[in-house]
């Protein structure tokens, strides 16, 4: 059957380039087939230079809402009317939506699922606790966004361009006071949770990291998620962390808000999760 053809049901989206690997329209089946919302959600592969005019024609031809994810995240920021808090603090959107009055709404889950995973789920306290984040990149933002408002006694971020990190601190300052070294001079005392942002990962490589930086129970958790475990975690396990996790809760979870922003109502996660790590295992 062909899904698109189907009259009467709203569409949504995920939007990449590449987008083949994309676990989401698996994902947002799942929620709908489990809260009973009537929805078909598929992904499509846009390039850079399609993807202002794939927005405009989608939203005209009633489309529901789009997840946005590389290289789209700061356009679809850009071209967006409204902007939510923490969209706003990231400088990126992975949610756009049309609202009542038909302009252009534009949110940045990615935080809220990654705090949901890390608190909620795999039960690590924040509060008080000090945060070391790798990568000053969108990934790092989007986490950033909603890791502020966590009760954190202190964020640091380390990445490899200092004036990246530089620039982050600087955005967020309004908010919160960010320390940013880069990782060759970085002078660190340990840290309770260290999450790595960094796209790196999944080729195997790590940034320069001092195992030092791991407290005694410390949580490393990489935004990444691949079958096998990334060379974070590879790293934060030889290193003795007490607890290291993969981003495929994240990755749930953002979903989980994304659907809520849109449809009013929040899917359980647990079980999706559960299947999501069987497929990958
Ligand atoms: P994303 O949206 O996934 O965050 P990005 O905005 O391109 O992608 O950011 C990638 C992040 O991974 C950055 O922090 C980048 O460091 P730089 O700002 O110095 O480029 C980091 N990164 C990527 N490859 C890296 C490498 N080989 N060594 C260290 N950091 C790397």
């Amino acid at each position: 059957m062909d899904q698109d053809r189907i009259e009467g049901v709203t569409r949504y989206a995920v939007v990449g380039d590449p987008v083949a690997h994309s676990q989401s329209p698996r994902i947002h089946t799942l929620f709908a087939e489990q809260t009973g919302e009537e929805l078909i959600y598929t992904k499509q592969r846009v390039t850079v230079d399609e993807f202002t005019q794939f927005v405009g024609s989608f939203f005209a031809e009633n489309g529901g809402g789009l997840n946005v994810t590389l290289p789209h995240k700061e356009t679809a920021f850009e071209l967006a009317d409204g902007h939510s808090r923490r969209s706003k603090l990231a400088r990126a959107a992975n949610t756009l939506w049309l609202g009542d009055d038909g302009s252009l709404q534009a949110d940045n889950t990615d935080g809220a699922g990654l705090v949901h995973d890390l608190s909620i789920n795999n039960r690590i306290t924040l509060t008080n606790r000090k945060l070391l984040v790798l990568g000053a990149g969108g990934a790092a933002r989007g986490a950033l966004a909603s890791l502020v408002e966590c009760g954190l006694s202190s964020i640091t971020v380390l990445n490899r361009t200092l004036a990246r990190a530089t620039a982050l601190k600087a955005d967020f300052a309004a908010v919160y006071p960010i320390n940013v070294q880069d990782f060759t001079s970085a002078r660190l005392s340990p840290h309770d949770i260290i999450i790595n942002a960094t796209s790196m990962s999944l080729s195997g490589y790590i940034p320069p990291l001092d195992p030092d930086l791991l407290s005694d129970h410390c949580c490393c958790y990489d935004m990444m998620y691949s079958p096998k475990p990334t060379a974070f975690m590879d790293w934060a396990k030889r290193h003795g962390a007490g607890k290291v996790f993969d981003g495929i809760g994240m990755l749930v979870e953002q979903a989980a808000e994304s659907f809520f922003v849109w449809r009013g109502v929040r899917p359980e996660t647990a079980d999706v999760i559960a299947t999501l790590q069987r497929v990958s295992a």
